[in-house]
């Protein structure tokens, strides 16, 4: 097997506190090359080549897959940068500021013939595998209510998070887990109706906390909420016409190298601790190589930026 050599845009919080070393630990994968404006900090992440620019990342003809972990708004134009360099792309979430500039990064993969799938690493942690897999195959009967929120105290001084122009604010940040299970379990619904949304603005111009309850039909509701001013909290629990299911540690969207817990009805079902960063990359790097390798399906990035777009436009109304 040939490994994917990966190609790492940027090296902030997340590269050096998870995913250089779940590239390193991946099957199927290596770290080609990082990038960073910090020439040092690129090379602690221990790739083959250090750069201190993006574009020599792109460049390097060793490298076959780009993942790009950048503040926010520079997302979508280091996808198409990547895509015309001839790379496939895995790019952290949110993978752009709206639906519309998915959509044109979903259509130059495509046109490019190359693989783009957003990041979103709780995606692929067996237990939201196991989430996903009960409410779409029906064990919960029609699904009703979910509530799933993301919450958190502290971000700090100076960060991309707290200014608008980096694409900052709770709902892009921590807002889109909830909303990526959401879209997950309800594959067949196109499209959320706003209901209610309450924002709460920093004098910067990001959203500190966004509440929101949306419906996909009479009588079906998602409550959703993420901040940056509450208690740390993480929780989701789904209510369907002939069971339920929850998961109770707070930890719902980040569990990590830990064991954890899903209760199912009366029945606790429990999975061993994993690193999902490093289940996300050997999949990727999977599907890259053309065998089989679960990716987030591009339909359900469109509609959790879909969903952000219309919660965005209620709360700016
Ligand atoms: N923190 C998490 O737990 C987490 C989890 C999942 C996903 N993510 C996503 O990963 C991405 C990076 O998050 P992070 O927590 O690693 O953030 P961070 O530590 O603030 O890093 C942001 C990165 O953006 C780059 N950057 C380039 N120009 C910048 C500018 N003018 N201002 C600020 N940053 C600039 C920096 O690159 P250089 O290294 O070149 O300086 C830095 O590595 C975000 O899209 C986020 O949503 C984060």
């Amino acid at each position: 097997m040939n490994p994917v050599r990966w190609g790492v845009l940027g090296a902030g919080w997340l590269v050096h506190q998870a995913t250089a070393q779940a590239i390193h630990h991946a099957e199927g994968a290596t770290l080609q090359a990082t990038a960073a404006r910090d020439l040092a900090r690129a090379e602690a992440t221990q790739p083959v080549r250090a750069y201190d620019s993006y574009q020599q990342v792109l460049e390097d003809p060793a490298v076959d897959a780009v993942y790009v972990c950048l503040q926010n708004d520079a997302h979508l134009p280091w996808i198409l940068a990547s895509l015309e360099a001839g790379k496939h792309v895995l790019c952290e979430k949110p993978m752009t500021l709206s639906a519309g500039e998915a959509a044109a990064a979903f259509t130059a993969a495509t046109a490019a013939g190359l693989l783009l799938v957003e990041a979103a690493w709780s995606r692929w942690h067996p237990r939201m595998r196991r989430v996903v897999e009960l409410a779409t195959r029906g064990d919960l009967g029609e699904l009703e209510s979910y509530l799933g929120t993301f919450t958190y105290p502290s971000v700090p001084e100076g960060n991309y998070r707290m200014r608008p122009e980096h694409g900052g604010g709770a709902l892009y940040d921590i807002g889109v887990y909830p909303l990526h299970t959401l879209v997950a379990c309800l594959p067949h619904v196109d499209g959320m109706q706003v209901l209610e949304a309450h924002v709460d603005m920093a004098d910067s111009g990001v959203d500190l906390t966004t509440k929101a309850t949306v419906s996909w039909g009479p009588g079906r509701r998602a409550a959703l909420a993420a901040s940056f001013t509450m208690p740390e909290s993480q929780r989701l629990r789904i209510q369907g016409s002939d069971g339920e299911l929850a998961i109770d540690d707070d930890q719902a969207f980040t569990s990590w190298r830990q064991a954890s817990e899903l209760r199912v009805g009366g029945n606790v079902e429990s999975f061993p601790a994993v690193d999902a960063y490093e289940i996300m990359f050997a999949e990727v790097s999977a599907a890259i190589r053309g065998e089989a390798g679960w990716v987030l399906p591009a339909g359900d990035s469109l509609r959790v930026a879909a969903a952000v777009d219309a919660i965005r436009a209620a709360t700016t109304a």
